[in-house]
């Protein structure tokens, strides 16, 4: 067994399902507390200083008191691809858009070209690095998203990855299937076709190989529509997949209202989402994931997260670290976004980061919370508290992080 003790204030959400409304922001706070864990399992949370019993060859870790939450999870993340983007920076300061460059045959066709030409045995190693930096940052799980493929091998070679990466490394990782998140240049102009080929090729292929829990769509102007979002996901569904969408990311383009309509797990990005969209989402049960940082990168509008909560949404929040529209892995950074920009109390945001997002991708029974049963992962930060994880910036606020009751980091 470990018994980690001294901890200043553990803070978590309570439960298996996602938080909504007011329920956002309940937190249990334990102070003065420890938690003993068996292997990968939480067995109880003390507090005000007491000690539960353990047997005599306990491991003790002292905490040296540290403010303590469940370990972050980072919801949705493009995190296997070939090369970087950086030469768009001096495009974007002139003007282009990101729907411009990605119009031009750039963007993310230019990260497929890059992920293609790429040994899976190189997309592996990179992405190992990139999860050790999450670990880093205090994320024990991620999602990552396929779509840097785009035709059958490529993109089974990115969703082979994320399986390898699932195994080799400590972190768990959850794939999601991304066939549909551009037209690639063998089908350009013709995207019904490529939808045709996501359907009756890719996504059965996928199903088969048991290679992706979740399937997701880049709903958008310019990109796939409404109708052609309904097909993938529906085909998605019917092989027994989970659904999530890009919506409304840059437009109010009606990617919320079927985000609800076909009850998705989840809905992304939502930037551009209105009172209808909203709307769509609470009636439909849908999460939001917001990814505040794809905001400050592509200098647009902060979704409207108050309403969301206010609505009866529940919110997540995540990095969508990806080449193009937000090379970063810090998730510390979305939650300071999410305090001064969406207006989310710590406490929502700490919900947002841990059990919501846990749910948004499946896990919240074993998941996003610190609470007896549930795995033991934890974070472990240098700050006395919410308020101060969301009010510094910049700098990495970690001490130490327990994965399925080992120390990972620290
Ligand atoms: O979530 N919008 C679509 N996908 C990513 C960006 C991918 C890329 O630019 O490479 C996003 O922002
Ligand atoms: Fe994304």
């Amino acid at each position: 067994m470990l018994l980690i003790h001294n901890i200043s204030l553990l803070q978590t959400p309570v439960g298996n399902a996602s938080l909504r409304g007011l329920a956002q922001g309940e937190n249990r706070k334990y102070h003065n507390a420890s938690v003993l864990i068996d292997g990968e399992t939480i067995v109880s949370i003390t507090e005000e200083g007491a000690l539960p019993p353990c047997p005599p060859d306990t491991v003790r870790l002292d905490a040296g008191g540290a403010f303590v939450t469940p370990g972050w999870v980072d919801a949705h993340t493009h995190l296997v691809f070939g090369g970087w983007r950086q030469h768009e920076i001096p495009l974007k300061l002139k003007g282009a858009s990101y729907l411009d460059i990605l119009q031009a045959g750039g963007g993310i066709l230019d990260t497929v070209r890059q992920t293609r030409q790429i040994s899976e045995d190189s997309l592996f190693d990179r992405a190992m690095g990139f999860l050790d930096e999450q670990l880093r940052f205090g994320v024990t799980t991620t999602e990552i998203k396929s779509g840097y493929g785009l035709d059958l091998e490529n993109e089974l070679k990115q969703l082979r990855v994320i399986r390898r990466l699932n195994e080799a490394h400590a972190m768990d990782v959850v794939p999601t299937c991304m066939a549909a998140h551009a037209v690639p240049p063998e089908f350009a102009g013709r995207a019904d076709a490529y939808v045709d080929y996501v359907c009756e090729t890719i996504l059965p292929q996928v199903a088969d190989e048991q290679l992706a829990r979740y399937c997701d769509v880049f709903c958008e102007t310019g990109v796939f529509s409404v109708a052609q979002s309904r097909r993938v996901l529906e085909t998605a569904r019917s092989l027994g997949l989970g659904l999530k969408i890009h919506a409304d990311e840059i437009d109010a383009f009606g990617g919320a209202q079927l985000a609800g309509e076909l009850g998705a797990v989840s809905a992304e990005h939502l930037i551009a989402t209105d009172e209808r969209g909203i709307a769509a989402l609470s009636a439909g049960g849908v999460t939001a994931c917001l990814l505040p940082q794809t905001s400050l990168y592509l200098g647009k509008n902060f979704a409207r997260a108050r309403e969301m909560i206010a609505q009866n949404v529940a919110v997540a929040i995540a990095s969508d670290f990806n080449p193009g529209s937000c090379p970063s892995l810090n998730l510390q950074l979305s939650a300071n976004l999410a305090y001064l920009r969406y207006r989310m109390t710590p406490e929502e945001t700490l919900s947002a980061l841990t059990l919501n997002a846990a749910c948004a991708i499946g896990l919240g029974e074993q998941l996003g919370t610190i609470e007896p049963g549930k795995q033991a992962d934890l974070t472990l930060w240098n700050t006395d508290g919410m308020e101060m994880l969301c009010y510094r910036m910049g700098s990495n606020q970690v001490k130490a992080v327990v994965k399925r009751g080992k120390v990972v980091v620290g």
